[in-house]
């Protein structure tokens, strides 16, 4: 029996014989496992609503997703309350220690030390998945933390199976995980990888989950938990300080808002990169009729508004509590419209002639996202991280809380591509209490008609996802099309227009390489789509789960 089949028997039982079966659905969820749908649900006929769910389905995946996001993580929920039409976007994304410092990673050559911003404590920004979790659940919510937290600390105390998912991702992390005896304990079984569905227990993590249900924002930031957070960093190398743990906020930002032909987008606001890069991009092709446009020609358009959208991504972009970022003139029509005159029909704009700082930067593959709409409209777009899979691989005793790794987005050091060959500089330098860019790119897409929520993992590819998804939003597909399109990507550098199989026909290879483009089959398929829908006239809401993952999308009670 298949991982799904299984968690598929186990939620029907949890559904079963609810009395909301005979009543028309009202709320939509998708995400990145069963275990975290059912989790939000459960709260919606607790009486909860969309932003009671979201703290459960958050909390959830920190708990059946380790690989993905936790409390050890940080991320960022995109709101819209219907009432009073209320949009916001939650920014808990993690920040540099108080004792971070720009060269942190760097040897006494200037030369970036491999590993230092990606595996163990010293890796490890402040978390701001907590903080957030409380913020959400006590400006929005209308139930009592504690309750919306009880699916959470259930999943963490009796255990769940694991599926082939989180098997990959454990090998690809598990000589980084044997290093640390607490990490070794929890997810290997006797330092070996542990066999598909077998239960994984987190007893420590179901403690700290249910001391923030007691204390808030306290019972992780300050008291025991904070105690043992501190003790372990510091005797693993990692240089937090109670100072960090106490200052620690999330914050909400007034998110990013573009247009595209009669599509009104709603999206991530700095600390990302997401709705700018997004907005950019779409404003860039909306000088073209693509629907009119032939596939080799679309492709080639798509790709060098990608290329322009990340190529101002690398120039501009950080945390705009610390930097000025141009938003007005990167969101700007006219702005587009000079890049747009830059596109040649006929052939590849190569990289290195867009002026500027070609310097690479970094950014991590692994995150999670959920997508929650109901009937009135009231939705959550969620993409949350711990960057790489299982993050630094570090997990402080007693805690069982899996530490980011999310250093790693930082520039440490211009010049220096990593593992994801994002480029950036100066803007994203490493600072005290500064966050780093994100690429998550949770999202709203609105016609008179129809409202969507959408979002993914991915690292940089994220938005280039988002975008292809928008796009295919724009040609009339829903949810299931979105979430199923073979990716292409493009995000400057390094210069190369990487292709899922069957994202690209043999012809429209062969034309885009004759224009210049240099094209890399990707290695694997990318990306973890979660998205909702509502059709406003009709009253009916859609949901899908990409079929690359192990989610489950729901339209339920
Ligand atoms: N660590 C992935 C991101 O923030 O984009």
């Amino acid at each position: 029996m298949s991982f799904k089949i299984v968690i598929a028997l186990f939620i029907s039982a949890l559904f079963w014989g609810q009395p909301a079966l005979c009543q028309p659905p009202k709320v939509a969820i998708a995400s990145a496992h069963p275990l975290a749908t059912a989790a939000g649900f459960e709260i919606i006929n607790k009486g909860g609503n969309v932003f009671d769910a979201a703290v459960a389905v958050s909390a959830a995946l920190a708990v059946v997703e380790p690989s993905g996001s936790g409390l050890g993580g940080g991320g960022y929920w995109l709101l819209h309350r219907a009432k009073d039409g209320l949009e916001t976007f939650i920014d808990a994304r993690e920040k540099a220690p108080l004792a971070a410092q720009q060269n942190m990673y760097l040897d006494k050559d200037g030369k970036v030390i491999a590993k230092l911003s990606l595996d163990g404590a010293l890796a490890a920004a402040i978390p701001g998945m907590p903080a957030g979790l409380v913020h959400l659940a006590e400006h929005y919510g209308q139930l009592p933390l504690a309750t919306s937290l009880a699916p959470a600390i259930r999943y963490a105390k009796t255990g769940f199976a694991i599926g082939n998912r989180h098997l990959k991702q454990l090998k690809f992390r598990a000589d980084l995980l044997k290093q640390y005896p607490e990490s070794a304990r929890i997810f290997l079984s006797e330092g070996q990888l542990p066999k598909a569905f077998s239960i994984l227990r987190q007893p420590d993590l179901a403690h700290t989950l249910s001391e923030i249900a007691r204390s808030g924002h306290a019972g992780f930031y300050g008291g025991d938990i904070a105690e043992q957070l501190l003790e372990s960093v510091k005797l693993a190398g990692g240089i937090w300080t109670a100072a960090d743990l106490e200052a620690y906020q999330a914050v909400e930002r007034k998110p990013i808002k573009g247009q595209y032909h009669d599509l009104k987008i709603t999206s991530a606001a700095p600390s990302s990169s997401g709705g700018i890069v997004l907005v950019e991009a779409l404003n860039i092709l909306s000088g073209y009729d693509l629907q009119k446009t032939d596939g080799i020609t679309r492709k080639h358009l798509i790709t060098e508004a990608m290329r322009r959208a990340y190529h101002d991504r690398s120039l501009y972009l950080g945390d705009a509590d610390f930097i000025n970022i141009p938003v007005n003139r990167l969101l700007d029509a006219e702005y587009a419209a000079g890049l747009r005159r830059s596109i040649a029909l006929g052939h590849a704009t190569p990289s290195s002639q867009l002026s500027g700082d070609n310097s690479p930067q970094k950014e991590g593959t692994n995150t999670t996202h959920f997508s929650i709409i109901d009937d009135q409209g009231n939705r959550v777009a969620a993409t949350l991280s711990i960057n790489f899979p299982f993050g630094s691989g570090f997990v402080a005793k007693g805690t069982g809380v899996l530490l980011n790794d999310e250093m790693d987005d930082f520039a440490s050091s211009p010049g220096v591509m990593n593992g994801y060959g994002l480029v950036g500089g100066a803007a994203n330098a490493i600072a005290p209490g500064k966050r780093m860019l994100s690429s998550m790119t949770p999202t709203f897409i609105e016609t008179d008609q129809q409202v969507a929520v959408l979002g993914t993992p991915g690292g940089s590819r994220i938005i280039s996802m988002v975008l292809l998804a928008a796009l295919d939003f724009a040609d009339g597909n829903g949810p299931d099309s979105w979430v199923r399109l073979p990716r292409y990507h493009h995000q400057f550098m390094p210069d190369v227009l990487e292709y899922e199989l069957g994202a690209l026909t043999d012809a429209e290879r062969q034309a885009l390489g004759a224009k210049g483009h240099t094209l890399k089959p990707a290695r694997y398929p990318y990306g973890d789509m979660q998205a909702v829908m509502l059709d406003k006239r009709q009253h009916s809401l859609a949901a899908a789960s990409d079929k690359r993952g192990e989610g489950l999308a729901v339209v339920g009670h």
